[in-house]
């Protein structure tokens, strides 16, 4: 058996290889049969197994209690494993379990995963919806090759507090911009079919409500009136569903004393009865076992009972499902059957990503083929550069004419500072692929051809963490010296993401005082702001000349200035047309009983 499976894998290594793979899909009625046949062949704890997702470790590798599961068949899905030799040994594991049901691998990749674009809200701020899209499908391009099914991306939550550090991952406060993205980024990631080679499954997360915790604190409660659910924080989900997005992720918060993750009548009466949904919901991270905390189970095994039949299908990390199902269907208090709809969620999946056609295997080869090309690198760029923000151009200061100054100098750590050229989200992006600011700059002022030569200095000011003014005055000696000064300053990657809310949103440290020093030189400056969230900038907006927003914008945040009058323009792209005539798509408002029985 285990000979001829690993015959079978060369075979199909081979056939990768050739890449001449030809898929025949299968219809809906064949895979609702195919399931009910498979289903009928498994034990309650294979069935578990299917619910439960365990993660890697950070660099991607499985841990050996992985492969175990794996080979026992009670491994239903990972996240956090990656890269096609992993997710080929992991899956060859499978290959000696009783049913072969192969593990449905996730990751977070939310925007690039190796080349890595700007934070979402950035290229929200592109509002060009074919870019977004286009960074989605390079993202999952990228994903696939190294073994990737799902992704825990579109982050849907509509964002109006930016102290939350979240809001680097979403589209911002606008519901209808927030839709127009939402669709284009399961567009991106899923295309037409999610389960050709290149593209991989979107998430809608998180449902729901997440990002009106309160005070902008991460995690915090949520209360507010279903009209204010249905008009504002609903749509960009119904707008993913339109777009095809198959898979839910269910949020941390609790909305009106409910937690979302045990929330029937989000998961339940909104999701599978008005939306017809009939993909997957998968737990966020512990949210299962975090019912505890809420406040709303006593333990584990009822917080396994509550979101079980609350409808939430996998259970991410925590281990509640496995620990307790079996004793919980034996008691009666969660039935056979909300058990088998759970699994045939997640088979349904794996049966439309084609995971059963052959064993998943990836290629190492086109991995490496894929990973980083060369047109992935130039998207990046292109999209780097939509997304900047010009606030402010105080007497055109900008664009330079860089035959008219000699020395150019660039203030500021983040300038050059590779590790925080990444983010809180970088999937596997590396710091060492990316272009910093400084070496940008330095890259185009020696490829621009000048009769003269422009020298490009550098002096940080303050580290990154700009926790002291010992370096000031070297910085001011080097902006003094100079005909033009840019000024980076912004935020380091750990302040903003997930549990990185900050109760003042002012520049950190000391960089507004390193900005001030500059601008006593009199020399005319641009600040460009390295950023995850809208920061306070009244100074900044009052005196600075020039106010560029470059956000927190990935591998080749450095390569895309537009700063410089010589720079040989981009062709316009004729830009989205945003749709005139009155919006039909909010949804009506039914007022419901918010259902708070469990
Ligand atoms: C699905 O395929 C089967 C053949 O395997 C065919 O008989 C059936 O009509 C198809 N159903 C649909 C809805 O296309
Ligand atoms: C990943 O990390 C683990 C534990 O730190 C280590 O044992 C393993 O060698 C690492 N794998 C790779 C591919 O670097
Ligand atoms: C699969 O497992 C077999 C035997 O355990 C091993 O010889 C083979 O190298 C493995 N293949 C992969 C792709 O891991
Ligand atoms: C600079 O000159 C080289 C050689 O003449 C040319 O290939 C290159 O395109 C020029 N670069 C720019 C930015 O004009
Ligand atoms: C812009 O030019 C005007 C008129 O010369 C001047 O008063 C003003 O200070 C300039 N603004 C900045 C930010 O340099």
């Amino acid at each position: 058996m285990r000979y001829l499976a690993v015959v079978t894998a060369a075979a199909f290594l081979l056939l990768l290889e050739g890449n001449c793979l030809a898929q025949t899909r299968l219809n809906a009625t064949e895979i609702e049969a195919k399931i009910e046949v498979l289903l009928g062949q498994m034990t309650l704890e294979e069935k578990l197994g299917q619910l439960h997702q365990l993660s890697g470790l950070a660099n991607g590798s499985y841990n050996p209690d992985l492969l175990e599961l794996a080979r026992k068949g009670l491994l239903g899905s990972t996240l956090t494993v990656r890269g096609a030799r992993m997710a080929n040994e992991l899956h060859n594991a499978t290959l000696e379990s009783r049913l072969k049901i192969p593990i449905l691998m996730a990751f977070d990749v939310i925007h690039g995963y190796r080349t890595l674009f700007p934070i979402p809200l950035g290229e929200t701020a592109s509002w060009d919806l074919k870019a977004v899209e286009r960074a989605s499908s390079i993202a999952a391009a990228e994903a696939a090759s190294a073994g990737i099914h799902w992704t825990f991306a579109p982050m849907l939550d509509v964002a109006r507090d930016p102290r939350w550090g979240r809001v680097m991952e979403g589209s911002g406060e606008d519901v209808y911009l927030g839709s127009e993205m939402a669709k284009a980024r399961v567009r991106g990631f899923q295309g037409s079919d999610y389960g050709q080679k290149d593209k991989i499954l979107a998430c809608a997360k998180h449902f729901v409500g997440y990002g009106a915790a309160e005070g902008g604190r991460d995690y915090n409660t949520v209360d507010m009136s279903e009209r204010r659910l249905r008009e504002t924080y609903l749509p960009p989900f119904k707008a993913a569903i339109d777009a095809g997005v198959d898979s839910f992720m269910t949020a941390f918060n609790e909305l009106n004393g409910m937690p979302a993750t045990a929330n029937k009548f989000l998961l339940r009466e909104i999701l599978r009865g008005e939306w017809q949904f009939d993909g997957l919901v998968v737990s966020d991270w512990n949210s299962v076992e975090e019912l505890i905390n809420h406040g709303l189970a006593a333990d584990k095994s009822e917080a396994a009972r509550l979101s079980l039949n609350g409808g939430t299908d996998m259970e991410m990390n925590s281990a509640t499902y496995r620990e307790n199902g079996a004793k919980l269907v034996e008691s009666g208090k969660v039935t056979i059957e909300t058990i088998n709809s759970a699994v045939r969620n997640v088979l349904r999946i794996k049966y439309r990503l084609g995971l059963f056609e052959q064993p998943p295997f990836v290629s190492e080869q086109h991995e490496k083929d894929t990973l980083l090309k060369p047109e992935f690198l130039q998207a990046a760029r292109e999209i780097a550069g939509k997304s900047l923000v010009l606030l402010k151009n105080e007497n055109e200061t900008l664009p330079i004419d860089i035959n008219k100054i000699k020395q150019l100098a660039v203030i500021g750590s983040l300038a050059d500072d590779k590790p925080n050229t990444l983010d809180w989200w970088p999937g596997d992006a590396r710091a060492a692929d990316s272009i910093t600011i400084l070496q940008g700059l330095r890259d185009y002022v020696s490829a621009a051809n000048l009769t003269s030569s422009v020298a490009v200095t550098f002096s940080k000011g303050c580290e990154s963490v700009c926790d002291s003014d010992k370096d000031f005055a070297a910085a001011v000696i080097a902006a003094g010296a100079a005909d033009f000064v840019v000024v980076v300053v912004g935020e380091i990657r750990s302040v903003s993401g997930e549990a990185a809310s900050l109760s003042s949103i002012d520049l950190s440290g000391r960089q507004l005082d390193l900005v001030k020093e500059i601008a006593q030189t009199g020399k005319p400056y641009v600040v460009v702001l390295k950023n995850g969230r809208p920061l306070t900038i009244n100074w900044l907006a009052e005196n600075a000349p020039a106010i560029l927003v470059a956000w927190h914008a990935g591998t080749m945040v450095g390569l895309r200035w537009r700063m410089f009058s010589s720079e040989p323009s981009t062709p316009v792209e004729t830009p989205h047309e945003f749709p005139t005539e009155p919006r039909t798509n909010s949804p009506q408002l039914r007022l419901q009983k918010h259902r708070t029985t469990i």
